[in-house]
């Protein structure tokens, strides 16, 4: 039987990509299957967790007993995201944010030709994690990084200007890693200097190993443990 330990907890999570519409055919992404994020919102909600899954764009069916909200733009899930931070104890952010979009969105299709489709000017999308990090209140903060180079580096540079308790960085440039793939092979770094490294297994598995990890940081912080 699955222990019940996350009974009483209120977790939300971002999972896939978002979506930035350039016209109504044509949109910038970021890649991010969504399986990351799910699989940490099946797992806590199978130890008995009140479960809200914000999710861009994805193909994967929606955990059981998971209230799920559907965006489209980083705009979008930061709207979704927001209002509901204060109620939550633990926040994952798998999601793959694009960090720019469209300045303008054209209402019609863009003609080649007609249109200058050779250039797309974009602007800054919000950081919603650096956003939540701001907040007041004892809740945990998970962010993750997608590493091509530099993990380290870029993982405790994100984790300190995010404010964040824990980040969770993978390689992408590996196949087997990251992206897409059912497996994932993660460091993790923590806001008071340990790290950890986690060997290869399934994102089911490794969404247990996380939530452990995050309910020790809020018992901390909680002064529970
Ligand atoms: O979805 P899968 O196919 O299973 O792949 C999983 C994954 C590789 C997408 C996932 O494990 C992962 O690493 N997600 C974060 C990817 C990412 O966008 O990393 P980043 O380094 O660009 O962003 C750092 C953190 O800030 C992330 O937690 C991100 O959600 C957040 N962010 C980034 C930009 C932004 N504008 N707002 C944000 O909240």
């Amino acid at each position: 039987l699955t222990p019940q330990d996350l009974a009483g907890e209120t977790v939300l999570v971002t999972a896939g990509p978002t979506r930035e519409e350039i016209d109504p055919v044509r949109y910038i992404t970021n890649r991010s299957s969504g399986k990351m994020g799910y699989a940490i919102a099946r797992a806590a909600r199978l130890r008995g967790a009140r479960v809200t899954l914000v999710s861009g764009p994805t193909c994967l069916p929606v955990p059981r007993g998971v209230e799920l909200v559907r965006v489209g733009s980083a705009v979008e899930m930061r709207e979704a995201v927001l209002p509901r931070a204060d109620g939550a104890g633990i926040i994952f952010k798998a999601a793959a944010v694009a960090d720019y979009r469209p300045t303008v969105r054209a209402s019609q299709k863009l003609k080649k030709g007609k249109d200058d489709l050779s250039r797309i000017e974009l602007e800054r999308n919000p950081d919603i994690l650096a956003e939540l990090g701001r907040l007041p209140g004892g809740r945990v903060l998970v962010g993750f990084a997608a590493e091509t180079d530099e993990l380290e580096a870029n993982a405790t540079a994100k984790l300190s200007a995010k404010n964040l308790d824990l980040i969770v960085a993978n390689d992408v440039t590996r196949e087997d890693v990251g992206f897409d793939v059912d497996t994932n092979e993660v460091r993790l770094f923590f806001a008071d200097g340990r790290r950890l490294d986690l060997a290869k297994m399934s994102k089911f598995e490794l969404a247990g190993e996380l939530l452990d990890q995050a309910l020790a940081l809020k018992k901390q912080k909680t002064g529970t443990a």
